[in-house]
């Protein structure tokens, strides 16, 4: 009687377990993925169109693509050209608050994580759109010319993101973040965030003669995340070509922007 009742316990215990893995690994079909990411598009289509800070040139869409776009072009992995691309979705998501750009800053970025995570795509992305506010805290902190660097409105969005984080309930984040594996990968992609500020770099949908890809590029590797076969960086360099390409934002805009235009258009 006792072994029967040790072995229903064991059985719990085994299912317990496998439907924890199976949800941490939980990957979609292709046409789920293309449903998400049509979902994803219309969101853009409904509101990015919006300035992506009042103060700043660019609207939202050419922000996320710019982003997406400068690691796609330095041979990034899926999973960060994604990361990038999907980034800011917590801005967007809820038509009540979109353009209450004060209280986006504090908290888009546990938005955006949370939306992800609800729509089954890796922790390793789900997690950098978590923590991109926090790198770019984390960037100023390791280098004092990177706030310099950083737009004017970027500028501001740091000292609210800045104090949220020093708040004694909101320390521990920090902690995390700094243990976490793929910290090196997120600072850098934060780096494309900063970068993604191109005034007049656009998709041919917003202008004639615009060459920024748009949404559509990214399809094949948004369902390759979302179904579990993201691909790896296509340059082992990736992180030190964004780094050189963000040496040269910083030192020469107009420059680095002429460079990203020209850019090779990458299909994978
Ligand atoms: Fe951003």
């Amino acid at each position: 009687m006792r072994q029967k009742g040790l072995h229903s316990f064991f059985i719990l215990i085994s299912l317990i377990f496998l439907l924890g893995t199976s949800q941490s690994m939980a990957v979609l079909d292709e046409e789920r993925a293309n449903h998400i990411f049509n979902d994803f598009i219309e969101l853009y289509r409904l509101y990015g169109g919006n300035k992506y800070m009042l103060e700043e040139p660019i609207i939202q869409s050419s922000h996320v693509l710019q982003a997406a776009y400068i690691a796609q072009t330095a041979g990034a992995p899926d999973d960060i050209v994604i990361g990038l691309l999907f980034h800011d979705v917590g801005q967007i998501i809820d038509a009540d608050r979109i353009g209450d750009t004060q209280s986006l800053h504090y908290d888009h970025d546990e938005l955006g994580a949370l939306w992800l995570k609800e729509h089954g795509f890796p922790e390793y992305i789900w997690k950098f759109v978590r923590y991109h506010t926090l790198a770019k805290v984390e960037l100023c902190a390791l280098n004092d010319q990177y706030y310099n660097k950083l737009s004017k409105a970027s500028q501001e969005s740091y000292h609210i993101q800045k104090s949220k984080y020093a708040a004694p309930q909101e320390q521990h984040h920090f902690e995390i973040f700094r243990k976490n594996p793929a910290y090196w990968d997120y600072l850098n992609a934060r780096k494309c965030d900063d970068m993604a500020k191109i005034d007049g770099f656009n998709t041919a949908e917003q202008e004639p003669r615009g060459t920024l890809p748009g949404f559509e590029a990214y399809r094949d590797q948004v369902v390759r995340v979302l179904s579990g076969k993201s691909n790896p960086a296509t340059n082992p360099n990736w992180k030190e070509t964004i780094e050189s390409h963000y040496q040269l934002m910083a030192t020469n805009f107009p420059k680095f922007a002429q460079k990203i235009k020209r850019a090779e258009t990458i299909k994978r």
